[in-house]
């Protein structure tokens, strides 16, 4: 409890999955949470449970489709508390059709895979980063993807998108590091949002077996890597792209492929 008491927090894209769990953990924790949401009366009703409880949470406009949409939303929130502590930038995915191989893929899905993973996240540390600042600094952690650092055979722009949020990550450590703003990014694997829904079961008990915790991710795992690169706990931290996958990309036990009956 309380480990992020009182930090003004904004969380993008937290009605479902990885930032539902990430605000819900912050609340939890004590942040005064900004949901950084598209639809409003989702947002709303999510702040409204919370607030039941005593804690602190806010809904405010914000479409990772829309550009322009950004920067007033990173001020209301600026304007409403005087100042910002922490941003996770949780937006992403969107992947389109035509998003396939390097040959295969269509102009339009690579632009928007950009837009929607790299630029969005790139423009609310852009708006939030001098209010930090002036704040004395704040926290900055972006919800990146195993596929940053794990080659995809299709949806390759996803992945190039989620690697230059990574390289992001470490430019804004290294070009705010002496103001005190410190930028780190969690990498998801495969984890269970509604965005996976749609995999077969099949699948997903073959990728759990493949994984050295023997199971799939939960957007709590996430909640609670974020929750602990924005507190003060890992202020010695910034610039790191942190894996949280159950040890799934360590070298050496091939679990899928074991006939050692241990797997
Ligand atoms: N799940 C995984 O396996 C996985 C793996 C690696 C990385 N990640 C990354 O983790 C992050 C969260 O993914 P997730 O799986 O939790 O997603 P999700 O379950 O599909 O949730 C998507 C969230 O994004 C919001 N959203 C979608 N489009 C939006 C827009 N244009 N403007 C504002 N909000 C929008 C949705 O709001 P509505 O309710 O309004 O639709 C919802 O709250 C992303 O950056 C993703 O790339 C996920």
């Amino acid at each position: 409890m309380d480990r992020i008491k009182d930090k003004v927090a904004i969380v993008t894209a937290c009605t479902r999955g990885i930032g539902r769990a990430i605000a819900d953990r912050f609340a939890e924790e004590g942040a005064i949470v900004y949901m950084a949401v598209r639809r409003m009366d989702a947002g709303q009703e999510i702040a409204d449970a919370h607030n039941a409880l005593g804690r602190r949470v806010k809904a405010v406009y914000f479409d990772g489709d829309i550009l322009e949409t950004i920067e007033p939303m990173v001020n209301q929130v600026y304007e409403a508390e005087g100042r910002i502590d922490i941003l996770v930038n949780n937006l992403g995915g969107g992947v389109k059709p035509g998003n396939k191989d390097i040959v295969g893929s269509d102009m339009e899905a690579i632009l928007k895979a950009f837009e929607f993973n790299t630029i969005v996240t790139a423009l609310c540390a852009q708006y939030a980063i001098p209010h930090m600042i002036a704040g004395g600094g704040g926290s900055i952690v972006n919800i990146s993807s195993e596929t940053a650092v794990v080659p995809q055979l299709t949806r390759s722009w996803y992945g190039i998108a989620k690697t230059a949020v990574n390289a992001l990550t470490e430019h804004i450590a290294i070009q705010y590091g002496r103001q005190n703003v410190r930028c780190n990014a969690v990498m998801p694997p495969f984890t269970k949002t509604d965005a996976v829904k749609v995999l077969p079961p099949e699948f997903v008990e073959q990728y759990a077996r493949a994984v050295p915790m023997g199971r799939v991710a939960e957007p709590e795992d996430m909640a609670n890597a974020a929750l602990f690169l924005a507190s003060d706990e890992a202020s010695f931290i910034t610039g790191q792209c942190l894996l949280v996958n159950g040890g799934y990309t360590l070298p050496g036990a091939d679990y899928a492929g074991s006939m050692s009956g241990k797997a």
